[in-house]
């Protein structure tokens, strides 16, 4: 009799190739434990006995797609999440940032935008909103559609104006959204300066020149091999100087690129790209 474990770990396998050859979405570079709970999630949402089950689902019902890229990522997020990190933003990077004429930000694995309207509040007390172009992506359509209405539960009001306080917020965070019954909608001068797009971290390439780059809690689902690509693409698409901030469970240590950054803050995991490469990286 075969182990039940190893043959959910095999269909795991089959229904990530049959994922990506059916709809292009390559899930091999995640992490297994965490993909193949999500998995065994999804198979009980849509009313399947196991994983195997789903490979017919993904090969003759495409309508089942957004459900399946919905339930393998996983939105969850926080405004202003470890406000700690937000304060050493607005104290140590946005007063750089300020020096730029136009300042590109890429939120890369937005969720549902509670993190890129966090720094564009950062960067409206900055005095730099009007100067910034935010760029929030992420894999998940439902997310990201979400994401741009910028509206939230009105319960979660508390949690976020306590984040902003602990971000050393100085205003009534009340100021940037407005609500109505059980929602909260973010202020459409935040909404403006930001542009949703789908983008996958682990087949599209570059497209913005940045000076932020904001990519928190992603890189903990992905193998070390996807890491690195993940983080070849962020050197490669900020500029000089440029910044990087990875989620508190994160690090560049065991990267080979971590030669191409300095430490701003290691504890909160922001990072500078080097201006000049090293010399036998050249
Ligand atoms: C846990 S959330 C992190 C949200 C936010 N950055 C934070 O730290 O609060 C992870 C997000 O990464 C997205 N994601 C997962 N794989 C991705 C990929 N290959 N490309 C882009 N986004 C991805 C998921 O859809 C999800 O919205």
């Amino acid at each position: 009799m075969s182990d039940p474990v190893t043959t959910e770990d095999r269909a795991l396998e089959l229904f990530v190739h049959a994922l990506n050859v059916c709809h292009g979405y390559d899930f091999s570079g995640y992490a297994r434990a965490s993909l193949k709970r999500r998995a065994e999630q999804l198979a009980a949402d849509l009313g399947e006995p196991g994983i195997g089950h789903l490979i017919p689902r993904l090969i003759y019902d495409p309508s089942v797609l957004g459900q399946v890229i919905a339930r393998l990522s996983v939105p969850v997020s926080e405004m202003f999440r470890d406000p700690e990190v937000f304060a050493v933003l607005r104290e140590q990077v946005l007063p750089v940032l300020s020096s730029y004429p136009r300042v590109n930000i890429w939120q890369a694995g937005c969720a549902q935008g509670e993190e890129v309207y966090s720094t564009a509040i950062l960067a409206e007390e900055a005095g730099l909103l009007p100067r910034c172009r935010f760029y929030a992506t992420d894999i998940n359509d439902q997310a990201l559609a979400r994401a741009s209405e910028g509206i939230f539960a009105a319960r979660r009001i508390e949690e976020f104006a306590a984040n902003y306080e602990g971000a050393g917020g100085q205003f009534d965070f009340a100021d940037y959204y407005r609500s109505r019954y059980d929602l909260m909608r973010m202020r459409r001068t935040l909404r403006d300066r930001v542009v949703f797009a789908h983008h996958n971290l682990v087949t599209d390439g570059v497209f913005a020149e940045t000076h932020l780059i904001m990519c928190r809690n992603v890189l903990i689902y992905f193998s070390q091999a996807l890491k690195e690509r993940v983080l070849q693409l962020f050197a490669d698409s900020l500029v000089r100087g440029g910044y990087l901030v990875l989620g508190t469970r994160e690090t560049l240590q065991f990267s080979s690129l971590a030669n191409r950054f300095e430490a701003v803050s290691d504890r909160h995991r922001i990072y500078r790209l080097k201006r000049a490469r090293p010399a036998h990286d050249v």
